[in-house]
Formats: structure tokens, sequence, C-alpha cells
């Protein structure tokens, strides 16, 4: 175990809630139905790919402009959200997990989707405390592909096999196991292909890493 990538929506700050207003206001606006459980199936997908979900479960087809004119307005109406953020959003478990990593010699990472990544970082305060962050800038593969992950170990020229990763969705879980890494899954909904999982980051440290038979 030699570096750690996060995920970052789900794992490090919950933005689930925004990006589900954002949704839904997008999809009320455009007379397409919008509810939890198809939220659900946006968790660690692009942009791009979370509108072409909704547009294929509505049978919804739009011209180009019209695509690229959703996803503007999705953002904009989602960053506003964003500037509410703060360090009081960081999940529990997250701060005292990231101390017990670096205090053992372990890198830490971020692998997210979200081309906001930087932006909630910054907000939360955390934006210096990770020694690579990939982000949906950088890939060209949206998760379950494994290039974020991927990324963050040739960043830092560390093994993909010596890499742990958490996530709190199934696409991001996917891309772990694609990318040959362990991978942790966290939240409430247990991630059934993870190698293992944890409700929360709560009293998770090295040791309870480094002592896991996976
Ligand atoms: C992921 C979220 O982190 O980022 C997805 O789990 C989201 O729900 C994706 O669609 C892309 O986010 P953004 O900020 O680039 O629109
Ligand atoms: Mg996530």
């Amino acid at each position: 175990m030699k570096l750690i990538i996060f995920d970052l929506d789900g794992v490090i700050v919950s933005t689930d809630k925004y990006h589900y207003l954002a949704w839904k206001k997008i999809s009320t606006n455009n007379e397409m139905e919008f509810d939890e459980k198809l939220n659900n199936e946006l968790r660690g997908v692009s942009r791009v790919e979370s509108l072409k979900i909704i547009l294929n479960f509505n049978n919804k087809v739009i011209d180009d402009v019209k695509f690229n004119e959703l996803l503007e307005e999705k953002n904009d109406i989602y960053k506003s959200s964003l500037s509410s953020l703060s360090e009081k959003d960081i999940l529990e478990g997250v701060i005292p997990l990231i101390k017990s990593l670096k205090d053992n010699g372990i890198k830490i990472a971020i692998g997210s989707s979200s081309k906001n990544a930087k932006t909630i970082l910054k907000q939360v305060k955390l934006i210096d405390e990770f020694d690579a962050i990939v982000d949906g800038n950088d890939i060209k593969n949206s998760k379950p592909d494994p290039e974020v992950f991927i990324k963050c170990c040739e960043k830092l020229s560390i093994s993909n096999l010596d890499s742990y990763v958490f996530e709190d969705a199934e696409a991001g879980v996917e891309a772990g196991l694609r990318g040959n890494m362990k991978t942790i899954g966290v939240g409430k909904e247990k991630l059934k292909k993870a190698h293992i999982h944890f409700e929360s980051l709560n009293n998770i440290t090295y040791d309870t890493l480094k002592n896991l038979k996976i």
C-alpha cells in the first residue's frame, strides 16, 4: 500500500444533492422525468454521460446545440450552489484519515470525474493536501474507465498494484477494479463489487487499511 486515491463527490464531500437539484431543474424545464433513483445512476459519471442517461431514460432526442446548452445550464446551476460549501461539508473521518496516511508516508490523491473538483477542494480548503489531483478536465474516458485512477498512479510513479481506491459509486468501483487496484466502497449503500465496504470513513486509519485482508 503506497497510494490511496480518493474519489471526491461522496467520499471527501457530499455534493450529491446539488447535482440532483440542478438536473431536476433542467429536467423539469425540458419536460423530462428525473428522480432520486435516476440520480443514483449518475454518481461517478461525467456530465456529458449523465445528460445522455437522462435523455435516454426519457426517450428524448435533441440536437448538439441544445445538448451543449443544457450542459452549460446545468453546470451554472450546480456551480452557484457550490459557493456555500465550506470545511463543515467535509465528510466524517476524512481529516483524521488523511493525517494518519500522511504520518505513515502514504501518498494521497484525488481521482474525480468532476470538472469542478478543484473549485470544490478550494471551497473546503483541502486543495493543498493531496500529492496529486486528477479530475474531469484531465481525462478522455469517464469512470467506469480506469483512466482517472491510472493517471494518479502515473503522476506519482506508483504502481496501480500498490494503490487503493475509495469510492461511493458503482462506476468508480468498476474503474478501480478494471485498473487492478484494491477498491474500498464507502457510504450507506453497500457497493457489492468493492473488495470491502465501510459505511463512512469514521475511525478508519492507516492501520485499518494495512491490516485489511484484500
Ligand atoms: C462526479 C459526480 O464526481 O462528477 C457525478 O459523482 C458528476 O455525479 C460528475 O456528474 C461530473 O461533475 P461535473 O462537476 O464535472 O459536472
Ligand atoms: Mg463519487
